[in-house]
Order: C-alpha cells, then structure tokens, then sequence
C-alpha cells in the first residue's frame, strides 16, 4: 500500500542571482514497511525534497508544482499558500508532523537545546501531541532510551554531556517518541564515526523490522543504501536520475551518473575503501546545463546529450532511468 506518493515535485529557491532549481519533478513512492534509499553527491536536492514532505522548508523556497500525497491526503494543498511558500504552522500540518511524519536531521548533533535536559526536551515533545501526565512520558522515554541503547540515567543529562553517537541515538529516540508512520533520515550518520555509524545503521535496520515504520534514508553513500533499502532513488542535480528496486538498480544499474556512485563507493563487493569519485561537481542550479543535467562529467556524452533533456523510461519493470544512452548502458552488463 502506497502510504506517501511524491508526484511531479517542483521546488525553487529564490536568491539574489534567481532561482535555484533544487527539486525539479521528482516523483516517488513509499510502501507501508518499506525503506527507500535517496542517494546523490551533496547539493542533488535530497535534503530539500525531504524538507518539503515534513513541510519545514526555508522561507526562500517556492513550490512551483507537484503533489505530496499522505495517505490520500495532498499535504501542499493544506499548507501552500497562494504564492508557492508554506504555511510550515499549519494547524492540519503539524498534526501530521512528527506524530505521522517524523524526521532526523542531517545536523542531528546541534539540534537539541544546549541549556535543557535532553530528556526533558523529548518528554516535552510526548506531551505537546500526547494527553499524557509527565511520569508517563518519562516512562516512555525510558523504553526509548532502551531501545535505541542509552542508559537511562543519560535522561536527565545535558546536550554537552553526550558523545556525537548518543545525540544521535537521542534524536532517533525523538523521532520515534510518537510512534510515527514514516520517518525520513537525512544522512543520519555522516557526522559520526565509521564504528559508530556503522551500529546506528544496524540499530536503524533492527528498528524498521521490528516496528515495520516505513522509511526515506538520504545519504551521499550508496553502500548505505545496499544494506538498508529494498528501494533506491537516484538524484542528480534535482532530478530523479535512476529509480527502482535496490537489486535491480545496483545490478542493473543505466545510468552514467549511478555507475559513477557505484565506483565511488566499492564497498557494495566488500572493501571498505573509497575509490575515485566522479570527476567534477555538480553543478550550479541557478543555471543548470542544457539538456542532461550530467553531461558535462558524463564519459558516454555526445551531442544529444547538450541538447535534450531525457525522458525517465522504464526499463524493466518498476526500474526507471533517464539517460539517452540507457539501453546501451543496460544490455551491456
Ligand atoms: N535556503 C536555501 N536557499 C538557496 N539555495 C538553497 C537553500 N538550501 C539549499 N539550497 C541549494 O539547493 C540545492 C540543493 O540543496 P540540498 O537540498 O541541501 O541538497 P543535498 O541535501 O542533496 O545536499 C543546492 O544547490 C543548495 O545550494
Ligand atoms: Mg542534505
């Protein structure tokens, strides 16, 4: 069952030198009790098109198009005002916010509130949506804490007192505080340490089997992704570049741009070591190059490439690409 179905998502930010077309008709789907996985290099919109479904994106960004459907719902509907901006306080909205709808952040280790216990801030959060008195709430703190494995004598500690790996297993904890629907992830482990990301990855995998919330995971990583997601969605410069099921694109990847992931990250095969990334950089989305947005660091661009832009086709069945070039790049693996 579809539980959030993106639709032909466009979202531009506005800035001194014009429009940054950060998400460009992104569409995708999550299943109940499923893990999609959004990969891209920094600055692909991954961050921006997750902003868009908790509602919380920056006062300079614009809907231009789309539809965010929740549960048959159409969030931008209640939310977006007459000039594309959101109503980000929208009573509807915040119902559904972390209650429906949670999400840990990309900048997880400064998101708590330096001068409160970190406890106290997440047994807040329980109390604001939940009729509940605060010796309850802190109960059910205490199960959270077990369950994404902090002491408990940790509730009554300050930010400054825990290690990067425990705020972020506190910020999992408040995520999971009102037993949400979907949660989406936003790099939750870049700023940790490899044996520390590497537990929260299985703690976030044990936590998706055992409660069955359905997920979006962003990261840069792709070897993230193998080993969480049963489903993958590529960006590149706001765009969807590559779709489908996580064996099926990783196998059959056709795409230039995923291929280039792919190399970059070896550990899919086993060795954790990063190999060269993609030559170049992104680039710049005020003005986005012609045609495919990838052409000037794709080793397979000719000159179709620089003019039109590629349709997204499917193909094999649920897998979806956008290269001119994707059969070729298909049928040679
Ligand atoms: N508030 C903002 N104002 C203007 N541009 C922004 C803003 N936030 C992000 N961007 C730009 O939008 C693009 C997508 O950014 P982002 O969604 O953060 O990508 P990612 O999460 O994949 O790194 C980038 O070019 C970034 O510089
Ligand atoms: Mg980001």
């Amino acid at each position: 069952m579809v539980l959030l179905s993106v639709q032909d998502l466009t979202i531009h930010y506005k800035v001194a030198s014009g429009w940054v077309r950060a998400v460009e008709n992104v569409s995708i789907d999550v299943d109940s009790k499923e893990t999609l996985g959004l990969v891209g290099e920094s600055g692909s919109g991954k961050t921006t098109l997750a902003y868009a479904i908790t509602q919380l994106l920056p006062k300079n960004a614009y809907v231009k198009g789309g539809k965010i459907i929740y549960q048959g719902k159409d969030l931008l509907k209640l939310s977006m005002k007459d000039d594309g901006t959101l109503d980000i306080f929208n009573e509807e909205i915040r119902k559904i916010r972390w209650k429906d709808i949670s999400m840990i952040f990309q900048a997880a280790l400064n998101a708590f509130n330096p001068v409160y216990k970190v406890g106290d801030q997440i047994i807040e959060a329980i109390m604001a949506h939940k009729d509940i008195e605060y010796e309850d709430a802190r109960k059910e703190v205490e199960r959270l804490y077990e369950f994404v494995g902090i002491p408990k004598d940790r509730i009554d500690n300050y930010p400054h007192e825990y290690s990067g790996g425990m705020k972020q297993r506190a910020m999992i904890a408040m995520a999971l505080a009102l037993s949400p629907r979907l949660v989406l992830a936003d790099e939750p482990t870049t700023a940790l340490d490899v044996i520390t990301q590497d537990r929260i990855l299985l703690e976030i995998q044990n936590l998706q089997k055992e409660t069955g919330i359905s997920m979006i995971l962003i990261t840069h990583d792709v070897s993230v992704v193998a080993e969480v997601s049963n489903k993958v969605a590529v960006m590149y410069a706001g765009k969807i570049v590559e779709k489908g099921s996580t064996v099926e694109v990783f196998k059959h990847y056709a795409h230039p741009y995923t291929e280039g992931l792919m190399a970059s990250f070896p550990t899919i095969v086993g060795e954790k070591r990063r190999l060269a990334s993609i030559p170049g950089s992104p680039p710049d989305l005020v003005n986005p190059p012609k045609g495919c947005r990838f052409h000037p660091r794709c080793p397979y661009a000719k000159d179709i490439c620089m003019e039109q832009e590629p349709p997204l086709i499917e193909i094999s069945p649920g897998h979806f690409t956008a290269c001119h070039f994707a059969r070729e790049l298909y049928g040679g693996k």
